[in-house]
């Protein structure tokens, strides 16, 4: 470790339903320390509408930021790095700034530019995207009961096709260098968390359904029922993710499934009344089926991207990143087809939105010098990284 200062930075996130601040700390070797992170979750509130409400998570961020905030700063300041003549303040903020609901952007952006002016440092625009992309950097901060506070840097090898997944997203992006993205395909309709999130509710799981969904497909068969896999033979990288979830609703209905207390499907009866035994579909089945769908139509077309781009690395990133058929479906079949290709995905505890991506993908451009000044910064809900 380098007895040279560090370039602290102050990570800000409030674009859909988290309230996150976090304090990084980028050595001169290279090293990137996570020093603090206050994440306040709205889930509470959210799941008793099935999704996120924005006037909801406007107030909720509002009321929330200076305490997490305040949090990590408390929790720096406890520590080595409190300098002791003055009160530590970082060397730069970086917030996101879009994609996202409007009502939190706003509180995120306006609370950075309000610490920047007082502070006197300089703010770092951040695509939300573009944090989840960088959140592959960030390595486990705990092994067993332990903390690890130092991780490395780890440097992408370009070019890298990332494969974003998430509650709003899903999309395969080109990065070329840093900074320099191209897209190569997205969903035309729902994104794959949402479609995990809305196949949950028809089955009154909690809203986030994804982890959910998963949990209860551990158990469950993988080819209980054969959900199609939508846009797998079309010429191109897009995804549609709304006919699997119409599917899922029509296979629910003509059941006639209980959806609250498991299911017994009426088939087995019907087919036992001519001698034939087929198992009952339980509800495990239909979640392992379901998630099979998701899983093959994303590693298959993220595949499909690989031979046409050959990149040196593939990132999978966003908070459907944390689903372990998908890492270990997508990882698996990268090695098969070529093992030099480099695969990064993040930490489960970096997968759902959080501060510490958005610090980390703000040095990439504190690095170039490319900061916003206070007074002319602007949240974008609809903010897209690629050209
Ligand atoms: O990135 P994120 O925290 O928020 C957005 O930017 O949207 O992603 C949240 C999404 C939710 O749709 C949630 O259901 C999904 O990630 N998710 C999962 C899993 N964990 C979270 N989906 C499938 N399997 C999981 N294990
Ligand atoms: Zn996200």
């Amino acid at each position: 470790m380098s007895e040279e200062k560090p370039y602290y930075i102050l990570g800000i996130e409030s674009s859909c339903d988290d309230t996150s601040a976090a304090v990084l700390a980028f050595h001169a070797d290279g090293t990137v320390e996570v020093i603090a992170q206050k994440t306040a979750s709205q889930i509470d509130i959210h799941k008793a509408y099935g999704g996120v409400v924005p006037e909801l998570a406007g107030r909720k961020h509002a009321e929330n930021i200076m305490p997490v905030i305040e949090e990590v700063l408390g929790e720096v300041r406890s520590q080595k790095y409190e300098a002791k003549s003055k009160p530590f303040v970082p060397d730069a903020i970086a917030v996101t700034a879009g994609p996202g609901l409007l009502t939190g952007l706003l509180v995120g952006v306006e609370t950075a530019k309000t610490l920047s002016y007082l502070w006197n440092v300089p703010l770092v625009r951040v695509n939300h995207i573009e944090g989840h992309i960088y959140s592959v950097l960030l390595k486990e901060q705990t092994t067993g009961t332990e903390p690890i506070n130092y991780v490395t840097h780890k440097p992408i090898n370009f070019p890298a096709l990332c494969l974003i997944v998430s509650g709003g997203h899903t999309e395969l992006i080109l990065m070329k260098d840093h900074g320099v993205y191209e897209l190569v395909g997205k969903t035309r309709d729902d994104a794959a968390g949402e479609c995990f999130d809305k196949v949950a509710k028809l089955l009154d799981l909690e809203y986030p359904g994804g982890p959910k969904i998963s949990a209860l497909a551990k158990t469950g068969r993988t080819d209980a029922i054969a959900f199609p896999r939508p846009m797998l033979k079309e010429p191109n990288y897009d995804f549609s993710f709304a006919g699997l979830k119409t599917s899922a609703l029509y296979w629910l209905r003509d059941n006639k499934l209980s959806i609250t207390h498991g299911f017994t499907s009426f088939l087995p009866n019907l087919l036992g009344h001519f001698g034939i035994s087929a198992p009952a579909i339980t509800r495990e089945d239909f979640c392992s089926s379901f998630e099979t769908a998701i899983v093959d139509v994303l590693t298959q077309k993220t595949l499909k991207a690989i031979k046409q781009y050959n990149p040196k690395t593939v990132i999978l990133a966003g908070g459907v990143s944390a689903n372990q058929k998908l890492r270990d479906a997508l990882q698996s079949s990268i090695v098969i087809l070529s093992p030099d290709i480099q695969f990064l995905t993040c930490p489960r505890e970096y997968s759902m939105d959080n501060a510490a991506m958005i610090a980390m993908a703000g040095y990439a451009h504190a690095q170039k010098n490319d900061f916003s000044s206070w007074d002319t910064i602007t949240p974008d809900p609809n903010w897209h990284i690629y050209t």
